[in-house]
């Protein structure tokens, strides 16, 4: 037998329709999307940096602590400072051992440095973000010697720069005296903070007359 269904009776179902169970069930569909997008964001931030960022990470110039200030106490010694630097991707982390020479110059050697002005240090847009002035008598080099990126040595008898790969040989102040090197040692931006040497880890190509910044 036909059931016969008024009006009274749809009013009664749609009133009677628990809106708790469609908030409940609104809830868990949200919670779903968003556990499933936490899942997943791992997976597309990568491939969505690579897009926006054609692959490349960019210079890094953060600041990284060489040590006090007062250790470095003699004039015109330069001394090779050695560090891990931590570097972090999307999937790795890489503990790269890392060594530059900080030299704390005397009057008239950072004259000779600073005969051209100050050094500027850019971005990877070419905007000037920093500047090394004699106001810091604190210069770091570099530890990659700039013909083929082999670690040199400091020859306390000589007072020289020596790079034992291919007899590349540099003044104290990263002139080229002798060898293959095709341009100076390169500075690093530094600055004082907190009673601290700060560096700029950066990173330029070897071989090259002019320098070509890589990280
Ligand atoms: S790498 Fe230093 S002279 Fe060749």
């Amino acid at each position: 037998m036909k059931e016969e269904i008024t009006m009274g009776d749809l009013e009664e179902e749609i009133v009677n329709e628990p809106p708790a169970s469609i908030g409940r069930r609104g809830f868990l569909i949200r919670l779903n999307r968003v556990l499933g997008f936490l899942l997943a964001a791992p997976l597309i931030y990568p491939i969505v940096r690579y897009l926006t960022h054609g692959g490349y990470p960019g210079f890094d110039n953060a600041w990284i602590s060489l040590g006090q200030v007062d250790q470095f106490k003699e004039y015109d010694k330069p001394e090779l400072i050695k560090f891990v630097r931590v570097k972090e991707d999307a999937y790795t982390i890489q503990q790269l051992p890392k060594s530059h020479w900080v030299v704390r110059f005397s009057k008239e050697r950072l004259t000779e440095i600073y005969k051209n002005g100050a050094v500027e240090f850019r971005d990877d847009k070419g905007k000037v973000f920093w500047k090394n002035s004699p106001d810091v008598d604190l210069v770091v080099f570099s530890g990659k010697c700039t013909h083929l990126g082999c670690s040199y040595r400091w020859k306390e008898g000589k007072g020289l720069f020596f790079c034992p790969c291919h007899l590349g040989i540099y003044k104290i102040t990263g002139e080229v005296v002798d060898g293959p090197p095709p341009r100076r040692l390169d500075q690093l931006p530094v600055r004082i903070k907190d009673g601290r040497l700060e560096v700029v880890d950066a990173e330029y190509k070897a071989g090259k007359k002019v320098q070509v910044r890589l990280v």
